[in-house]
């Protein structure tokens, strides 16, 4: 009996996690960038492990997937700029976010090539980019995240 009131509690508690963890994120854009941000965390770990390449490399394409999808978005920030202010704001948003997906893109080529040398600089300026892009398109109670 106590065994299947724990398997229950554990079934409950598989079913619910992602549902609360999608709930976690505030906007869609937050959604991507969440889906980015477990795939990246992976990548750093492993940037230097040539050994680990190929899953390097399948979890680059969630990044990159979610960065590209992020380019229809429009940070939540905008509504705090002035009026006249937001397109730019937008445009700058965007112009960020390719240049992040290009990164992606040469982190893919070191990566085939096996340049690990190559992939951890990359890799250390698409944390750059992170960082960057956070200071200017987030909002600010979402900075310590
Ligand atoms: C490795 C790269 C990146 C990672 C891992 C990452 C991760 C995150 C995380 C965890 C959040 C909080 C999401 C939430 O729960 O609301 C976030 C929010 C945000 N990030 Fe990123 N980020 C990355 C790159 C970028 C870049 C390059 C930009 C802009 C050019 C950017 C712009 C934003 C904005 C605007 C938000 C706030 C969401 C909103 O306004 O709705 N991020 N990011």
């Amino acid at each position: 009996m106590k065994i299947r009131t724990l398997l229950f509690a554990l079934a409950c508690s598989l079913a619910v996690s992602p549902v609360v963890r999608a709930a976690d994120a505030e906007t869609e854009l937050g959604g991507k960038m969440e889906k980015m941000s477990s795939a990246f965390r992976v990548i750093r770990r492993q940037i230097n492990d040539a050994s680990k390449n190929a899953d390097t490399l399948t979890k680059l394409a969630v990044v990159k997937g979610n960065a590209e999808a992020s380019l229809k978005f429009e940070p939540a920030l905008k509504s705090e700029k002035p009026k006249g202010d937001q397109a730019k704001f937008v445009e700058e948003y965007q112009a960020g976010m390719k240049k992040f997906v290009e990164l992606c893109g040469k982190l893919e080529a070191a990566l085939k090539k096996g340049d690990n040398t190559e992939a951890a600089k990359i890799c250390g300026a698409m944390g750059d980019a992170q960082k960057a892009g956070h200071k200017e398109f987030k909002k600010d109670d979402k900075k310590k995240k």
